[in-house]
């Protein structure tokens, strides 16, 4: 078979073989005069033998009411408590206290997706107001307390920011569901987190567009109350106050406007709330193994301190600089880096409602050099999108970076040059950082400053944070040998989330159970944290991220659980079993494709393809949409019965689909086969040469079931 590639049956030695060690770059010497960390001697200050005192230095940053007595208390492993006996109010250190000195500079600079809105600027004297008011109408009208939990489902407009951090001052728990994502999540993240406060908006404008929101509330509300929760208020704010732009009606009595509520709280002002260390600052949801996405719940003093430090040392944020961090707050990435963490250092923090290529591919660019933007932030889709549409683009325009981003997925050498030399006009440094939702901030990067940067390395692990690659046995593969296994971390961090909400057992199961060497130890040496990704460590200490080794396939940036994808193609009544696989895809990383066996009695057609389209769109979002759907015959399956996803991912890929000797109906596979690479080749999807990387990644691919 021509088209095919050798790989699934390539051994890890092997694979090691083909990598290929990529040069170093150096930072600049213009940025490492200003870099605000530039010291040797911080290494020394964060090697292990000062951990866990070593973190002093990032909680230090901060405005404390009360000082913490045990910097890390490890007394009931894994759950980790950080800086226990401390009290702070995590938007007080965002907003309040930076009043005195920087009252009239911009917090936020919003920029509307259509180019002819004005800009606005929102300065902390403004964003202090308007989170009070807020804050007082979520007391007054919600009856909203400390620890109660609000579910905010909003795209990127400056709202979103104000009511997180209205929360925060009320210590009420924040669970922000990315704007993309469908009523139907929404609200199962809502029951999850027993939100009975949904906070929306009536539209906002995507890919110029005015894309209707508010309908997605009345499905989440839907979805919520079908399942037992009662849902009391769904505040709406408006993208145009005053005018409704949506055709969706209100409901009386559940469904109030933002704006208009606002009016009576005009001058309001909430004191912050004095939470403990370890208060829940808020809730992300993200996806794994299984169907039903965990709600990791971070805290307020050690996330806090984490992302204050990490944007301080790795994002080299300053408050003079003017800081844009291309990514949606409805992700991890956004709540760390666009709000609490540049927050907390008083920086200003650019927000584009839109994406990359509205307009026009210059448009980016043209946001950089008004704003005078000096430090770009975003994610390897992004790059490479703006890479395909506009190769030329950057040099048009009159911006300079000191400082680059990447983060969300593996980026390929070629791109991560691409980034250097054209967008960066190579004067600015560039950090890879590695890390997870889960995580609060990040783990393997390189320290700008003071470390080469190497393309599509992280590099080590962050200040303070030790990770080991183990194989299956939990032996550790040494660095430098070539070969891949799972990368852990031996030591818990202050920005590593508290527990799974309401879920204690799938924290400890997922996270740590496969490495703990001693469940009733409460040393945290025996207890190493598992990230779930692969990864290869260079002889010079850099790692190398592979992608996930659990069931989740990162699109674009996004985590999809194949458990959730699968479920969703479920629920269409011709649909017997389903399978969902990555193929690699030269924009978004990788896409999803989607093998559907019908039920007996039914056939093959565009109609059932398009209700399972459909229902991943209702159950997940749009983001979530199959490249393709294929109906077979029959799945390969073991003899017990399991689906094999490695099989059909092969298919997808153009790549052998290996052993398959040990599936009960091997003959299925020429079959599948057949069908699915002649009708990928009719609509012009071309095998491709894959990287040893990607070989890799659809050889481990498991198995359903
Ligand atoms: C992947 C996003 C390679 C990885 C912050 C991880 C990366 C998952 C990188 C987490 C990177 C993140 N290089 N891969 N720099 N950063 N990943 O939870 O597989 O949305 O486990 O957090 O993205 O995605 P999440």
């Amino acid at each position: 078979m021509a088209l095919e590639q050798e790989g699934v049956q390539l051994s890890e030695a092997q694979i090691a073989v083909h990598w290929k060690e990529e040069e170093y770059y150096f930072p600049p010497a213009k940025f490492i005069a200003q870099a605000n960390m530039a010291d040797p001697s911080v290494f020394e200050r964060f090697s292990e033998q000062n951990f866990p005192e070593c973190f002093r230095e990032y909680a230090e940053l901060l405005t404390w009411d009360k000082y913490w007595h045990t910097t890390l208390d490890s007394s009931k492993p894994p759950f980790w408590r950080w800086f226990v006996g401390g009290k702070l109010n995590a938007c007080y250190n965002c907003v309040d206290r930076h009043l005195q000195k920087y009252r009239n500079k911009a917090a936020f600079i919003w920029v509307p997706e259509p180019e002819e809105e004005d800009t606005k600027v929102i300065t902390y004297q403004e964003l202090y107001i308007r989170v009070n008011e807020f804050a007082a109408l979520l007391q007054d009208v919600c009856g909203l307390k400390a620890g109660d939990r609000i579910t905010l489902h909003m795209p990127m407009v400056p709202e979103l920011p104000v009511a997180m951090l209205a929360c925060a001052r009320l210590g009420v728990i924040h669970s922000v569901v990315f704007g993309g994502f469908s009523g139907q999540a929404c609200g199962e993240r809502m029951v999850d987190s027993g939100s009975h406060i949904l906070v929306t908006i009536d539209a906002y404008s995507r890919n110029g567009e005015l894309l209707d929101h508010k309908l997605k509330a009345d499905q989440a509300v839907e979805y919520v109350e079908k399942n037992g929760v009662k849902v009391d208020k769904v505040l709406v704010w408006r993208r145009y106050p005053g005018k409704y732009s949506s055709p969706t009606p209100m409901v009386d009595g559940r469904d109030v406007f933002v704006d208009e509520l606002l009016k009576n709280y005009r001058g309001a002002s909430v004191a912050p709330v004095s939470m403990p260390a370890e208060a829940p600052l808020f809730l992300m949801y993200t996806s794994g193994t299984t169907a039903r996405p965990k709600g990791c719940q971070h805290s307020t003093g050690g996330y806090l301190s984490y992302v204050a430090g990490t944007s301080k040392y790795y994002q080299d944020i300053h408050p003079e600089d003017t800081y844009w961090c291309f990514a949606d707050i409805g992700w991890i990435t956004g709540h760390s880096y666009i709000v609490y963490g540049p927050l907390a250092l008083a920086a200003t923090s650019v927000m584009y409602e839109g994406v990359p290529l509205y307009p026009d591919p210059g448009r980016p660019w043209r946001i950089a050099e008004r704003l005078n933007v000096n430090i770009f932030h975003t994610a390897p889709t992004t790059i490479r999108m703006l890479r395909k549409a506009g190769p030329d683009e950057p040099s048009k325009y009159n911006y300079h970076f000191k400082h680059m981003t990447t983060v969300g997925e593996p980026i390929e050498p070629e791109v991560w040059r691409w980034y250097y030399h054209v967008v960066g006009k190579g004067e600015a440094v560039i950090v890879d950082t590695w890390w997870q939702t889960e995580n609060g901030g990040f783990l393997g990067s390189t320290l700008p400053a003071l470390h080469p940067m190497k393309p599509g390395s992280c590099g080590p692990g962050v200040l303070g944070v030790y990770p080991v690659i183990y194989d299956e046995l939990g032996n550790e593969i040494p660095k430098g040998s070539g070969r891949a296994g799972n990368i852990c971390i031996r030591n818990p961090w202050p920005g590593i989330m508290q527990t799974v909400w309401g879920q204690p057992e799938r924290f400890v199961q997922i996270y740590y159970a496969k490495y703990c060497r001693n469940p009733q130890s409460t040393d945290w040496r025996d207890w190493p944290y598992f990230a779930g990704d692969g990864a290869v460590q260079a002889a010079d200490g850099y790692f190398r991220i592979l992608g996930r080794v659990d069931d989740v396939i990162n699109v674009a940036g996004h985590r999809l659980g194949t458990k959730e994808l699968e479920s969703a193609a479920l629920t269409v009544e011709e649909v017997a079993e389903a399978a969902a696989v990555p193929v690699m895809d030269e924009l978004r990383g990788r896409a999803v494709e989607m093998y559907i066996a019908l039920k007996p009695g039914y056939s093959p057609s565009q109609e059932i393809e398009d209700k399972v389209r459909g229902a991943i769109e209702t159950i997940i979002g749009k983001i979530a949409r199959p490249k393709n759907v294929w109906i077979v015959p029959d799945m390969p399956k073991t003899r017990s019965g399991k689906i094999m996803r490695r099989v059909v991912a092969g298919i997808s890929n153009f790549m052998s689909p290996g052993d398959i000797t040990t599936l009960a109906n091997p003959e299925i596979v020429e079959t599948i086969r057949t069908q699915v690479q002649a009708a990928k080749l009719s609509r012009g999807e071309l095998p491709r040469q894959l990287s040893p990387q990607e070989l890799e990644e659809i050889g481990r691919y498991g198995q359903v079931g």
